[in-house]
């Protein structure tokens, strides 16, 4: 098989760049180790800034999320019993978030890749990826006994933390930097009205405490865990009773509890691989950097790759003019780092640490109280939150 450009993974990232390029007349293959209805299982989450919602308006795969999501122009920080809220609207000049599943997102560019004739191929097994500094690098991958071969100019590392792209560039070459936290998140769906028609991040002596949404009738909340804890360790009403301890009473007494549909333990990281390009192999998205998920970058820190690769690829095909692809990774990395350092100041803003001194506690209710009298502060907080520019 012969192709353009040939793109690891299957998950927003990926699928993305694919009809981007395909709109643009540039041949791609996509390869998926997984099944679709497996992708379209995992719950990630679902905030999405304004760019990255401009790039699915681009991409034609707009029009649900346009319909379904909801615009949010600010979000709650609770602290010490009380509700501050984010106007991100008024911060950030004029700007908002969208609220809509990244579940979603991907179901609707499976979609458009469908109606566009895009070539996807599911259930590949031992990707392997060859001469990547050569003019002419290949891909090759299994699909039950056949072992497949696919030619290409360029190969996009879009197949996430654990994909096989990163791993294929030489240690030597690549720097990794990484920060595990010593927690994670559990997380709850659950079909219930929300308890706040904002988001609410509740910081809380016992614990972190978020309260998320899908929309009017189903809500995701997530409680910050110990390590050593696991799913099997919190019955649906634990997890209610320690939620509500977190949350101010007020918003405790309003929340209304159900079922968990889906129950899940995240652990929280940061890590940035360097450099995002290896010869005429190119990493965009979780592949090569991951967020706690705190500031809610996680995706939005893929759709800037997306979008850089994207111009750089057509700038290359339709103009013969590389620099998009010289600079690629230089210039991903800039924003990436941004997006690295929010994610990491609101984790410690908001988290208790196992280990932490009076001193450092003093600090961060310090920070929180400094946040909120001062407009730079919350300026600074809300250009952040809704996406810097690409
Ligand atoms: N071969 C083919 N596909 C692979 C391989 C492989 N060796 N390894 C992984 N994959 C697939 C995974 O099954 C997954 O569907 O690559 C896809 C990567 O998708 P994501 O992990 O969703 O990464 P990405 O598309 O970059 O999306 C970033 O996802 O994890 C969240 O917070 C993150 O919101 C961000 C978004
Ligand atoms: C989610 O809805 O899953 C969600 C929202 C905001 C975050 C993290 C997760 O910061």
């Amino acid at each position: 098989m012969k192709t353009s450009v040939c793109i690891i993974g299957g998950g927003p990232s990926g699928l993305l760049l694919s009809q981007l390029l395909h709109l643009k007349g540039i041949d791609n293959v996509v390869l998926e180790r997984q099944s679709r209805e497996y992708v379209l299982s995992r719950i990630r989450a679902g905030v999405l800034e304004h760019g990255f919602a401009e790039l699915m308006r681009e991409a034609r795969c707009g029009e649900r999320m346009d319909r379904e999501g909801e615009i949010h122009d600010g979000f709650i920080i609770a602290h010490a019993g009380r509700q501050h809220r984010v106007d991100l609207h008024k911060y950030s000049g004029g700007s908002s978030v969208l609220v809509y599943g990244q579940t979603e997102i991907t179901r609707d560019l499976y979609e458009a890749r469908d109606r566009m004739g895009g070539t996807v191929i599911h259930n590949v097994e031992d990707v392997q990826l060859h001469d990547l500094t050569s003019p002419a690098p290949h891909v090759t991958y299994r699909q039950g006994d056949d072992i497949v071969r696919i030619d290409c100019d360029f190969v996009i590392g879009a197949d996430g933390f654990h994909g096989v792209s990163r791993k294929s560039i030489p240690r030597d070459v690549l720097k990794e930097y990484e920060k595990v936290y010593p927690f994670g998140w559990l997380g709850v769906l659950s079909r219930t009205k929300p308890v706040s028609p904002e988001l609410i991040y509740a910081r809380h002596e016992r614990g972190f405490a978020l309260c998320s949404l899908r929309s009017q009738v189903l809500s995701r909340y997530y409680i910050q865990v110990p390590l050593t804890d696991a799913v099997e360790d919190w019955s649906d009403e634990q997890f209610w009773d320690e939620l509500k301890r977190r949350l101010p009473a007020e918003v405790a007494e309003r929340l209304v509890t159900g079922p968990s549909i889906e129950k899940s333990i995240a652990p929280l990281r940061s890590f940035v691989a360097e450099p995002m390009r290896y010869g005429n192999l190119f990493l965009a998205g979780d592949a090569a950097h991951i967020v706690p998920p705190t500031g809610a970058r996680g995706l939005n820190s893929a759709a800037s790759d997306i979008h850089y690769l994207y111009h750089a690829l057509v700038a290359h095909y339709q103009q013969g003019d590389d620099s998009g692809l010289e600079n690629y990774s230089a210039k991903a990395l800039a924003r990436v780092w941004k997006a690295q350092r929010f994610s990491w100041w609101m984790t410690n803003m908001l988290h208790t640490y196992p280990d932490s001194l009076a001193y450092d506690q003093k600090l961060q209710t310090t920070e929180l109280e400094y946040l909120f009298s001062s407009d730079n502060a919350l300026g600074c907080l809300a250009e952040n939150y809704v996406g810097l520019p690409f």
